[in-house]
This record gives structure tokens, C-alpha cells and sequence, in this order.
């Protein structure tokens, strides 16, 4: 059986993998800030854990409590969107804290889950990105934090892949398409059970050769 660790598994996305993932006999860790209030995460049956991203000492004691257990699989799925103004409306607190968040933290998760990653089989970190952190794709501009967040944890996958390649780990982006979800809304053209369907697909089928790719949640390589 494997086991499968998911952040911001109390709802959206996350909560969704949660539900497939222990529906198909997987062990799941999910995280929330604010665990006692995640009930539909539990009822999943998965083992709720507390986690801010933002907070190194919480992702430290994360780390710490899963020492000497194994995890085979880590979704790096928290976030945060939204579109923010203008370059003129700009703050720095509001480009801080995307990156806190989208970029800075899933790096955070990585680095204090790395001994319980080590001990697993499946070697497989898979970060939740966007769509709109792909320059090539950008066409219509703003969104500045979350672009440029999202953009940013491309680049760090990238760099994971090649320095945990060598241990032979596979370092994934996935774009989760335009998802029914808090952040998504209820206009998305995706249901969030097709879009975590083939998320877990994607994550399924991938060997190390995919190391540092960034595919759509069909699949489809995506460009940077
Ligand atoms: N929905 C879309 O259309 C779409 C499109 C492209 C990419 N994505 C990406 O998909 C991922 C999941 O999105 P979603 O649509 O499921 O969003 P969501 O419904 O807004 O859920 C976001 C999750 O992230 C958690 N989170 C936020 N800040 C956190 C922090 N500081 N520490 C730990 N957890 C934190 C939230 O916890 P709380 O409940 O405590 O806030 C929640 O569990 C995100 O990375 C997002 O950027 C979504």
C-alpha cells in the first residue's frame, strides 16, 4: 500500500485527491491549518496533520513527526490565487506573500520531508502549479503574484529534479486546468473529480525520464 502525502487536503483539490486516493486503498497524510475544523478530510479516512506552508516551524515539526515513517508520494497542492491589480496597485507585502506561499513553502515541505521521501518506494514529488505561471502562455498579462509564484516553483521543480534525480526521484508540475473549487469558482469548466482524475494518472504513469516536465492534467506537456 502506498502512502501518499497531500497539502491543503482540506478542501478544493486537495480534498479531492484525498477522497481518490484512499478510495483506491492508499494511505493518506493530509494537511490543513486548521485541522480540528477539517472534517470532510477526515471522513476520507485519511490521518490529518497540521500544516501553514508560510511557517517554517510548522513545516519543521511536520518533518519531525513523520521521521522514521515513509512516504511514497508528496502533492505539493496548497495555494493561494487570485488576480491582484495593476502593476500600479502593486505591494510588496502582496508579491511576499504569494511567494510565501505558491513558491517558498512547497520548497520548505520538500526539504523536511526529504527522510521520509528517502525512505519511501515511490520517489515521486509532484508540485500543483498553473497554467498562468507558464510565460510562453501568458497572453493576457496581470496576476502578477500568483504568475510569477507559480512561476517560480517551476523553476525550483526543475532544479529538484536535477539534484534528486540522482537519487531517482521524479519532480513533476502539474496544471490542474481551470477548476470548480473555492479558488477556481463555480464558472470552471472543470469538475474537480475529472481534473484530480487525471492528475493521478499523470502521477501514476510517470518514470523518471519525466523528471522536471510540466504537464496538464490530460497529459499534455505544457509549455514554459
Ligand atoms: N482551481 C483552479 O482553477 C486552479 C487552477 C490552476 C492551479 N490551481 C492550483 O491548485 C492548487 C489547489 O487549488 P484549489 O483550487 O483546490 O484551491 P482552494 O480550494 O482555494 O484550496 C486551497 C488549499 O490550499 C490551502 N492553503 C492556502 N494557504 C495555505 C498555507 N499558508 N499553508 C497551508 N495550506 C494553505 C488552503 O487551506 P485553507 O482552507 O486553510 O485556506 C486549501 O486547503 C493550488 O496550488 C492552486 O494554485 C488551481
Amino acid at each position: 500500500m502506498s502512502t501518499w502525502l497531500v497539502t491543503g487536503a482540506n478542501r478544493g483539490i486537495g480534498l479531492e485527491l484525498a477522497r481518490q486516493l484512499t478510495a483506491r486503498g492508499a494511505q493518506v497524510i493530509g494537511t490543513a491549518r486548521e485541522p480540528e475544523a477539517a472534517t470532510e478530510l477526515r471522513a476520507t479516512g485519511a490521518r490529518v496533520e497540521v500544516l501553514d506552508v508560510t511557517r517554517p516551524d510548522s513545516v519543521d515539526a511536520l518533518g519531525a513527526r513523520l521521521r522514521g515513517e515513509a512516504i511514497d508520494v508528496l502533492v505539493n497542492n496548497a495555494g493561494i490565487g487570485g488576480l491582484g491589480g495593476g502593476v500600479a496597485d502593486l505591494t510588496a507585502d502582496h508579491l511576499l506573500r504569494y511567494y510565501a506561499v505558491n513558491a517558498v513553502g512547497p520548497l520548505l515541505v520538500v526539504r523536511a520531508l526529504l527522510p521520509a521521501l528517502r525512505a519511501g518506494g515511490g520517489k515521486k514529488i509532484a508540485h500543483v502549479t498553473s497554467l498562468m505561471g507558464s510565460i510562453g502562455d501568458n497572453g493576457s498579462g496581470g496576476a502578477y503574484g500568483y504568475r510569477a509564484s507559480k512561476a517560480a516553483l517551476n523553476m525550483l521543480n526543475k532544479s529538484l529534479a536535477l539534484e534528486l534525480g540522482r537519487e531517482g526521484f521524479t519532480c513533476l508540475v502539474l496544471n490542474p486546468g481551470w477548476v470548480q473549487t473555492d479558488m477556481g469558482g463555480r464558472g470552471a469548466p472543470t469538475p474537480v473529480v475529472e481534473s484530480v482524475r487525471g492528475l493521478l494518472a499523470v502521477i501514476d504513469g510517470a518514470t523518471p525520464a519525466d523528471s522536471g516536465r510540466f504537464f496538464n492534467h490530460d497529459g499534455r506537456a505544457l509549455p514554459w
